[in-house]
């Protein structure tokens, strides 16, 4: 499957898809908090040998604050990385949100076995997404805040795709009466530290290939 060009889809006049990185944060955070994060995100980038070759990509998430989404582009494909708060966590295990989704308990393939959980993630509190549409292939835009009044309130905070209106919980976990059909796809990836990610390579013990997801 191709996915269309974001660059007419993203929400932001401030998020361009030629952007190799980009961060978006919670309204809670602040435009001077995003702004403030960009310096040391753009020292997280990787050599250009290293995204030449598609191969894994490690990422520093130490200074990633709660509630706060990083992207970064990964073999052409953008990854969300979102640092979920104690409240957003408790929130996807409500039982109200979990009568709203498709596929509450990740039974499609849609992500390796290491993260077929309530989570969807292998730290709880990190969230790694294919950040692509499962319906026509956009970039769906984040959008954190609870009761956020464009998504109404009952909104539980989660990702709204600006092309035809799927809406993804913060596991990406697609809604039930949307056109999407099936959760946002978790890459491979593990963690080499605490806080160090690593994009493209799965913790040891297994052969997880995203190519064998039902659909990016
Ligand atoms: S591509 Fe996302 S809703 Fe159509």
């Amino acid at each position: 499957m191709t996915y269309a060009d974001p660059s007419q889809n993203l929400d932001s006049p401030k998020v361009k898809r030629r952007d190799f990185l980009y961060v978006a944060t919670s309204a809670v955070l602040g435009i001077g908090a995003a702004l403030s994060a960009w310096p040391f995100i753009d020292q997280m980038e990787p050599s250009a040998d290293v995204l030449a070759a598609g191969g894994p990509l490690p990422l520093d998430l130490t200074h990633v604050a709660p509630g706060q989404q990083v992207v970064v582009k990964w073999r052409s494909k953008p990854i969300f990385i979102v640092n979920r708060t104690p409240a957003v966590l408790a929130e996807l295990k409500k039982p109200s949100l979990l009568s709203r989704l498709r596929d509450p308990n990740s039974q499609q393939m849609q992500q390796p076995a290491y993260a077929e959980n309530w989570s969807r993630s292998i730290k709880p509190e990190y969230l790694v997404l294919v950040g692509i549409c499962t319906h026509l292939g956009c970039i769906p835009g984040y959008k954190p805040q609870p009761g956020d009044p464009q998504l109404g309130p009952t909104w539980p905070g989660g990702y709204l795709c600006p092309c035809h209106g799927s809406r993804y919980d913060l596991a990406g976990r697609v809604f039930q009466g949307v056109p999407a059909p099936l959760n946002l796809p978790v890459p491979p990836y593990h963690f080499a530290g605490d806080a160090s990610l690593v994009i493209g390579e799965n913790p040891k013990g297994s052969t997880f290939q995203l190519s064998s997801v039902e659909q990016i």
